[in-house]
């Protein structure tokens, strides 16, 4: 279903963001039919540069990142001719007079303006788009992670953008969001009568989430050290992943309703205790540089593996563990969510029958899909063995072709911006929540001065993330440490 017509003026147009996903998502809705004819797509950026020479640059990373749709040279000449450039200062007048002139007053045309540059940024473009008159009350601003490095930084993001912007204008982008499987966390648990009665500490033994990553941080060291895998992964992308598996169903799938569940999580989760949370830092296999190199800081205490132990005091989840792990440079890419349930109160077929429990696996890439493990009879005639099989489902086998190419985050969520949908996107009080729970946690390692320990390339992360789960009787499920 086409959107409404668009511009969409993309800061930090030539930027590594804007080049690996930004424009492929919009090229790729452009191929699928959404985008209105009539819509226009404005790079900016502080280089000057030709509308011609930005196209040649557009027209290269579809190559490089368009997927199969960029073969078809037609649509590529097709969508450029929506494309166009101006060159901005953030902080200064140029460009803004030509940037107004560009963009059109019409009715139903939808205005939007991509702040795919660094936080330090934010506050003053969204001035500019004021003062020069180029925002109304219809306007909206899509703003990119990371927003803020603690609660007081992001506390004045969202302050500097409040001068000028409304809250329901701004789209603060959790790309977990947009992913398709992310969204069927929802679908499994509210739209299926099987598992919402039992999602609770009564029928739960614990909940597992792995976002395991095969790269390093190469490349992006100089922000990454000063990150480090809590602000990067654990603050955004799991906290979103923690929020739709913990939260009480919304009355409606609706921006503020479920915004209100998801901050609710948040408030309810208690602090860490500090040997509660593990944190690593990758070793040179020999081949590839380790996280130092990578950094270019021989010193780093920064982690590139974090693993923890977390508890959400409320009616729903009281004392149900829930342990988080990310990485970087892990032996497989894989991110998975595990919900394991109780044992049987009771087992009548005797303790031969061995200890069993249901898991359920939703697999959020790659390979999307779900596994339920259940518990049958072994077969064969030596009495009555249980064994766990499991039942599986990729989704792209059960849905056919059409899934296969699985539609990417940016995608779904620049069409929800068109489309005014704030569903997928972060409110600001929820960040907020996000970085006062977080901020403890990290100011605490820093006042130790704790050292991540080391763990190998291609590993599962170091020992001491094992132990945390196995000394309470359980274990990782999915990639093994
Ligand atoms: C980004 C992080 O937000 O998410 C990266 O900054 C990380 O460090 C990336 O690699 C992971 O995203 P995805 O979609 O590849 O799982």
């Amino acid at each position: 279903i086409p959107v409404d017509p668009f511009d969409l003026v993309i800061f930090g147009g030539t930027g590594d963001l804007a080049r690996r996903k930004i424009l492929p998502a919009l090229f790729r809705r452009f191929c699928a039919g959404q985008m209105p004819d009539d819509s226009r797509i404005i790079g900016a950026a502080r280089s000057e540069m030709s509308e011609s020479e930005y196209r040649d640059l557009v027209r290269d990373a579809l190559a490089e990142f368009g997927k199969k749709h960029a073969e078809d040279k037609h649509a590529v000449e097709a969508f450029l001719k929506h494309l166009h450039y101006v060159a901005v200062d953030a902080m200064g007048d140029g460009g803004w007079k030509e940037m107004k002139a560009l963009l059109r007053d019409e009715e139903g045309l939808v205005r939007a303006f991509y702040f795919s540059v660094g936080p330090s940024l934010f506050g003053p473009l969204a001035e500019q788009l004021r003062e020069n008159g180029l925002a109304d009350r219809e306007t909206r601003i899509v703003v990119e992670k990371p927003f803020g490095h603690d609660l007081e930084s992001a506390r004045s993001l969202n302050e500097e953008l409040a001068q000028h912007f409304y809250e329901d204008q701004i789209y603060r982008i959790d790309h977990y969001l947009g992913k398709e499987t992310v969204q069927n966390l929802m679908a499994v648990r509210f739209g299926n009568m099987l598992f919402e009665p039992l999602w609770n500490a009564q029928y739960v033994d614990h909940i597992q989430i792995t976002v395991a990553e095969t790269v390093g941080v190469g490349g992006r060291g100089s922000y990454y050290d000063h990150s480090g895998a809590m602000r990067d992964m654990v603050q955004n992308h799991l906290m979103q992943l923690l929020c739709l598996i913990a939260m009480e169903p919304p009355a409606q799938f609706e921006a503020d309703a479920v915004r209100d569940e998801k901050l609710k999580v948040i408030r309810a989760l208690d602090p860490v205790d500090p040997d509660q949370i593990v944190r690593g830092q990758y070793t040179s296999d020999g081949s590839m540089p380790s996280y130092r190199e990578d950094a270019e800081n021989p010193t780093s205490k920064t982690e590139s593996f974090i693993a923890l132990k977390c508890y959400i005091s409320n009616w729903r989840w009281a004392n149900t563990p829930f342990y988080l792990r990310t990485g970087k440079r892990l032996s497989a890419r894989a991110s998975e969510i595990a919900v394991v349930f109780k044992e049987t109160p009771h087992s009548i077929f005797g303790i031969d029958s061995g200890r069993h429990r249901n898991v359920l696996s939703i697999r959020l890439q790659p390979d999307e899909g779900m596994t339920l493990g259940v518990t049958i009879k072994e077969p064969g005639p030596g009495g009555m063995r249980l064994v766990d099989v499991p039942l599986d489902m990729s989704f792209a086998d059960a849905l056919g072709p059409d899934a296969e190419e699985v539609t990417d985050a940016y995608e779904r969520l620049i069409m929800d911006v068109i489309r005014g949908n704030q569903t997928l996107f972060m409110r600001g009080d929820e960040v907020e929540a996000a970085w006062a729970w977080t901020d403890p946690l990290i100011e605490g390692w820093e006042r130790r001065g704790d050292s991540p320990k080391p763990y190998d390339a291609g590993s599962g992360g170091p020992d001491d993330a094992a132990f945390l789960i196995n000394r309470d009787g359980r274990r990782w499920r999915g990639i093994k440490i």
